[in-house]
């Protein structure tokens, strides 16, 4: 049973919630998630956490969860002792205020999932309490924030760093979990990290995808039926562009992966880069000094907007 707790009281013992031992020797698990939504009670929480030597790992997430945020979950599960998931519709990251106001909200389901997962801490906190007055900060995020994603939708990446810095010291975990979906947004991360001197592990974990190829996203669920049909087509060509960066240039290949796109009904394709997976800045090799290239796409299906990469190692 999940447990509310607007003013943390007691914190279990252990990370993974109660364990009992059976009478066959198997050991379960008894979930005690507990749902946290103040700034005190969290760093109350997680300063008990430490002092109990205990490891913290953090998923930050929006909602409206699906499998693959729960690998994020399951990752972080296995690496730590303590797992805390944030679910937090970021106001300032939105440049965009009708994407604000139809971002999918499921806080029951989000924190069922989340139990099952084996999360120890929800943090699910309002606006007001993230907020208590604007976050004027603005972040030196340099190169990795001005292109595609960042040139796409202004003062996205600055509002991502806000909220991510303020979970960041507020949770102090050992380490915080990204999936690679949001690629460039990770490079974002690590470039904040280290502007603020945060020094712990930012793990980047794979893409999950559909069985039809569709990489997982809050956003699917506003795909007519129609539009997501087709909308696997979008990982079905960036696979298909693998075997023709064998023989053709980056250029080609990107002319290649806009028409197809383009050609597809509903779909517009807003950008496709082939950039250095460190730098974010576009390439014309396929390998680059910092490893092989990644190309990054966005793809507006109807008004639904669609983003995924793929990595040429070729
Ligand atoms: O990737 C997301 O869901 C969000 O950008 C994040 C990292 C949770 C910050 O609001």
């Amino acid at each position: 049973m999940i447990k509310f707790a607007p003013d943390l009281e007691k914190i279990p013992e252990s990370g993974a919630g109660s364990q009992c031992r059976c009478s066959n020797k198997t050991y379960v698990t008894i979930a005690t998630m507990k749902v946290l939504r103040t700034v005190s009670s969290l760093q109350e929480a997680m300063e008990s956490c430490r002092r109990a030597g205990q490891t913290i790992g953090l998923v930050p997430t929006m909602g409206a969860l699906h499998d693959g945020h729960l690998s994020l979950m399951k990752r972080a599960r296995a690496d730590n002792d303590v797992v805390v998931a944030s679910v937090f519709v970021n106001p300032t990251q939105f440049n965009n205020q009708t994407d604000l106001l139809t971002y999918p909200r499921t806080e029951e389901a989000d924190c069922a999932a989340l139990e099952t997962a084996g999360v120890d801490f929800a943090f699910i906190p309002s606006v007001e309490e993230i907020y208590p007055e604007p976050d004027t900060r603005t972040f030196d995020l340099g190169p990795v924030a001005q292109v595609m994603e960042g040139a796409m939708r202004p003062g996205h990446f600055n509002g991502v760093a806000q909220i991510v810095s303020k979970l960041f010291s507020m949770v102090g975990p050992t380490r915080a979990y990204f999936g690679e979906k949001d690629f460039q947004q990770i490079a974002v991360i690590r470039r904040m990290a280290q502007l603020e001197d945060f020094d712990f592990d930012i793990v980047a974990c794979p893409i999950v995808r559909e069985s039809d190829g569709l990489a997982m996203s809050s956003r699917n669920v506003r795909l007519t039926p129609e539009q997501r049909a087709v909308a696997p087509t979008i990982h079905r060509v960036l696979a298909e562009s693998l075997d023709l960066a064998r023989t053709a240039s980056v250029a080609e290949v990107k002319q290649w992966v806009k028409e197809r796109i383009d050609a597809t009904p509903f779909m517009s394709t807003e950008y496709y880069e082939i950039v250095n997976p460190l730098t974010m800045q576009p390439t014309d090799c396929w390998l680059t000094p910092d490893g092989p290239a990644t190309g990054c796409i966005t793809v507006y299906c109807g008004d639904v907007r669609l983003i995924d990469n793929i990595t040429y190692k070729i």
